[in-house]
């Protein structure tokens, strides 16, 4: 599995967003050690603070489907520059391992791939 094959994943995920409410549908694909992969959308609410975001949608389907051994995470939205994890992501993809590539592109195709450690510095462990 490659991470362009993840990034693709995550814009096919991409189609199941409920998003009514933002119309920013987002999706996301992760990727295990083992190489499995699920998938995620934002799936948002009336109440618009339950709303889930995609990169945590996938996570917590890995993890509670047996899978901690996170090892990328790769997210995707229709926006002018690559689609970056919102920071609630960010700490909970942390949780998991500081080694974690994180894959952000959008439908034009472009693409960014940075460690989750940069993405933030200094989070709580
Ligand atoms: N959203 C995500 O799915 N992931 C992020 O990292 C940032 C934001 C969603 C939440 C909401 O449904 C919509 O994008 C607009 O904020």
């Amino acid at each position: 599995m490659d991470l362009d094959q993840l990034l693709e994943r995550a814009v096919e995920a991409r189609k199941n967003s409920y998003s009514p409410y933002s119309k920013f549908p987002v999706g996301a694909a992760v990727l295990t050690r083992g190489g499995k992969i699920y998938t995620g959308c934002n799936v948002e609410n009336a109440a618009y603070g339950l709303t889930i975001c995609a990169e945590t949608s996938a996570v917590i389907k890995a993890v509670s489907e047996g899978s901690q051994d996170i090892v990328a995470v790769a997210v995707v939205a229709d926006t002018e520059d690559v689609c970056r994890p919102c920071g609630s992501c960010r700490q909970v993809i942390l949780e998991f391992g500081d080694e974690i590539v994180i894959i952000m592109g959008n439908l034009k195709g472009d693409k960014e791939t940075k460690n989750i450690k940069e993405l933030i510095p200094l989070g709580f462990s």
